[in-house]
């Protein structure tokens, strides 16, 4: 084991790996929802988080940016989208100082550290982007990214996968083809409204929908060969 990391390897005998399985690394997951979807088809999956893993199986607990040189095929990434909204931006400078050009305004007293948090969080988004890994995907909600960085390659919603639901979400690509969707439903509702506030609110708004990691693990899960 390298670095502070945390390994549990139980991948349930259940699941054997399929000859031409991919090696496949879940950034950002405590769910367990699409490493669980890649290791049901045979893959060799991981999911890996600060936190420990919902569902019980292979799990890395710790920081991703230490185990991404341990030569996966595909990378799947959720990282998180806190301090990458774009309406976060009017909490980075004093209320008294709109006059001013941005440089020479003070913090916001209440959050002084929103810009320092901003710029980390979009610092953790490239080195995923840049990992040495050929496929990968970053997902996130409409954010700064698209500003900062790049625009997605596409956005999805869950009711293209069989949730009635709205979540525009974006993924940003490398050597990957588009996720096609798999059972586009008629339901409208937004999710986030329902969700009660409280201290799991963040978890519950933030697992992968179900049909959003079967639908990954059975298209980004099969492309082994035509990929490489
Ligand atoms: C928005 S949540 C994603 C949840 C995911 N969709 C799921 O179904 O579990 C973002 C997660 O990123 C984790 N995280 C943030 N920075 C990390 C890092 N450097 N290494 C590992 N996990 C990290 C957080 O602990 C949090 O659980």
């Amino acid at each position: 084991m390298r670095h502070n990391s945390k390994r549990t390897s139980l991948n349930p005998s259940h699941f054997p790996l399929k000859s031409d399985s991919m090696k496949v690394l879940v950034a950002c997951e405590f769910s367990g929802r699409v490493r669980d979807a890649f290791l049901k088809r045979g893959h060799d999956a991981w999911s890996c988080d600060f936190l420990e893993t919902e569902s019980p199986g292979p799990h890395i607990q710790g920081d991703v940016l230490e185990i991404l040189d341990e030569e996966w095929d595909l990378m799947i990434a959720h990282p998180p989208c806190k301090y990458l909204a774009v309406s976060g931006a009017r909490w980075f400078y004093h209320p008294e100082d709109r006059h001013l050009p941005t440089s020479q305004r003070r913090p916001h007293p209440k959050f002084p550290n929103r810009k320092q948090h901003r710029d980390e969080a979009l610092q953790f988004v490239r080195d995923l982007l840049g990992a040495p890994i050929p496929h990968i995907t970053l997902e996130n909600p409409v954010s700064l990214i698209s500003s900062m960085i790049r625009k997605p390659d596409q956005y999805i919603h869950p009711w293209m996968f069989g949730h009635g639901e709205v979540k525009k979400t974006g993924f940003w690509l490398k050597n990957l083809p588009l996720l096609e969707p798999t059972n586009i439903v008629s339901g409208r509702e937004k999710r986030v409204w329902k969700e009660p506030p409280g201290p799991n609110q963040w978890r519950n708004r933030s697992r992968t929908y179900l049909g959003v990691a079967e639908a990954m693990a059975d298209q980004w899960g099969s492309l082994r060969s035509s990929l490489s």
